[in-house]
């Protein structure tokens, strides 16, 4: 049984298994033709963040595939009154068929997983968002982009440690440029340069939004104050300042360069109105393809669910 903590602990191959049971579940979904690849299946959805993008798209996904989705938010489950993690984890999972959670430290979902009888997927954490880096790869291979160079300006959040993944496993170009003092997690970076030995991934890192842009075909940033960092704000909005991608910033990109957001976007922060609105095309595709990547991932999961009894048969 496999879980979708991290982008790292997949190969290559299977993140591109999983890209391609996206385009055919896609495919098939925009043919009104819902396959019931998850028949009678419950995906149990733990909430300890707010979200839009996430619940809808997992709930609607799992229903799609056959199946029914549980929204438990951490403030109405005993999870959110002490309830610990691991118990909570022994508990729903003897009684659905797949877990997704968006929590804070990265540990709590690791617990969970230790202690789950079925596939847990990680809808964020403080350190990764790998369902969002797999639905922005899906976009750029929609959007005619082949050999991608992604050029991230911004915080050095979880967006930023899981787009560190996808390129090291995938093999492909990323400049990344973050204000002194909102660097990427060090741990991670050099994770991620020991993988993209393997794959000639070129990761570049600097504090300069300039030297990122110029020449990519692919533009994106999130967030500045992702949640739990409310209360340093004000901190970080005087920090940040001169990161905002705006039209002089994406002017240096390639021509035809396509601009991401995962999505909510703070205009005027990170991304102008203008950028944000003349790439409304690309950033909305991005958005509803969340559903279309999390079913390619959660039908690829289920699919290998017996993976370690037949090793351990063989
Ligand atoms: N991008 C994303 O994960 O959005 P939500 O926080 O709305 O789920
Ligand atoms: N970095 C943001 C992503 C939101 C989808 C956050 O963690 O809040």
């Amino acid at each position: 049984m496999r879980h979708f903590l991290s982008l790292k602990d997949f190969t290559k191959g299977e993140l591109l298994e999983m890209i391609t049971l996206a385009q055919k579940i896609k495919l098939q979904t925009k043919q009104r033709k819902f396959v019931p690849y998850m028949e009678h299946q419950t995906l149990g959805m733990i909430f300890e963040k707010s979200s839009t993008r996430t619940r809808v798209s997992f709930e609607t996904g799992i229903y799609q595939l056959g199946g029914v989705g549980l929204f438990l938010s951490s403030n109405d489950i005993q999870l959110g009154r002490g309830e610990p993690m691991k118990d909570t984890a022994r508990v729903i999972s003897r009684m659905v068929d797949m877990v997704m959670i968006r929590t804070f430290e990265h540990t709590k979902i690791e617990e969970f997983a230790q202690h789950s009888q079925v596939p847990v997927v990680n809808g964020l954490t403080d350190s990764y968002h790998p369902v969002q880096l797999m639905t922005d790869y899906l976009t750029i291979l929609e959007c005619g982009i082949e050999n991608p160079i992604v050029a991230y300006v911004g915080d050095g959040n979880n967006i930023v440690h899981s787009w560190l993944m996808l390129a090291a496993k995938l093999g492909f170009d990323l400049r990344i440029a973050t204000p002194k003092g909102y660097e990427c997690d060090a741990a991670i970076v050099a994770e991620s340069l020991e993988i993209a030995k393997e794959s000639g991934a070129t990761i570049t890192i600097s504090n300069d939004p300039k030297e990122a842009v110029v020449g990519a075909n692919v533009v994106t940033t999130d967030t500045w104050v992702s949640m739990g960092q409310e209360e340093e704000k004000e901190v970080r909005l005087k920090a940040f300042d001169g990161y905002i991608v705006d039209k002089n910033l994406m002017g240096l990109a390639q021509e035809n360069a396509i601009f991401l957001h995962c999505l909510p976007a703070y205009r005027e922060y990170e991304v102008s109105e203008e950028v944000f609105e003349a790439h409304a095309d690309e950033i909305f595709l991005e958005a509803e393809n969340r559903l279309h990547a999390q079913k390619g991932i959660m039908v690829w999961l289920d699919q290998h669910r017996d993976d370690t009894i037949e090793n351990e048969n063989s």
